[in-house]
């Protein structure tokens, strides 16, 4: 899709995935706990869902807790539990005012029940919305989601449902927690770290990569707008020679 923005025609990226990182180090810049930073965060979130959409991003992917994230100290592991807790309450009435259809992929088991409730009454309630496409990576790590598809096929193997060599890529694309959902455009990561930290390792094969050093809890629609205005700037080859 392409769209005017501030007087120049870009393409927009129909999938934009985000690693929101840097929240704890806003924090101690103001002297605060990392929780706050955190808080902080969300709330961008929040912000960051309208300004995509209205920019013509039709999904978006965000890094919320990584299976290696239940290392960090109890009290943080905690904090960011409640906050998601009280986003998931909240965004049940924000989806439907914006029409936003929510999806949760990473590995469920683990979350508290109450948690994985109110994830599925998300879900149903806002699979009938068509605006923009928001999807919470929660307990979500790449090599985990290839892990539980791959022991998902085996076991249809093992049943007699699938012959091995039916599987292709397209298959195992749709064993992940992503099927359905086209594989990212763009990618940003905040903070000036330059690595994937096991996200999306799978769908972000062929995607571009914008880093920036602006913290996620400093993150604008302007932040946004310099990223697509990057990916512009990119030729796409997807591997061919043009
Ligand atoms: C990375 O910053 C951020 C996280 C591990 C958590 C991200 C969570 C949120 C933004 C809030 C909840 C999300 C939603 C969808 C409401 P960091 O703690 O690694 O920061 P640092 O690198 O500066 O320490």
């Amino acid at each position: 899709m392409e769209k005017i923005i501030d007087g120049e025609l870009l393409n927009i990226p129909e999938h934009v995935a985000i690693i929101m990182d840097g929240n704890g180090r806003w924090a101690k810049k103001r002297l605060m706990p990392r929780n706050f930073g955190h808080k902080a965060g969300a709330k961008v979130v929040e912000q960051m869902c309208e300004d995509a959409y209205n920019l013509g991003v039709k999904y978006l992917t965000v890094y919320a807790f990584s299976t290696e994230n239940w290392k960090r100290s109890v009290e943080e592991v905690t904090g960011i539990m409640n906050l998601l807790r009280n986003y998931l309450i909240d965004c049940i009435e924000r989806a439907s005012k914006n029409n936003m259809r929510v999806r949760v992929i990473g590995d469920r088991t683990a979350l508290a029940p109450d948690i994985v409730d109110k994830i599925n009454e998300l879900e149903t309630i806002t699979s009938k919305y068509d605006g923009l496409n928001f999807t919470i990576a929660l307990n979500y790590g790449g090599r985990d989601e290839l892990r539980r598809a791959v022991s998902n096929i085996a076991n249809k193997v093992k049943a007699g449902e699938l012959e091995p060599d039916v599987i292709d890529e397209e298959l195992i694309a749709s064993h992940l927690d992503t099927a359905g959902i086209p594989d990212p455009d763009l990618l940003i990561r905040t903070s000036g770290e330059l690595r994937l930290s096991n996200y999306l390792i799978w769908q972000l094969a062929y995607t571009e990569f914008y880093f920036t050093d602006v913290l996620w809890p400093d993150f604008t629609v302007e932040d946004l707008k310099e990223a697509i205005r990057y990916f512009n700037g990119r030729e796409r080859r997807y591997g061919g020679v043009k």
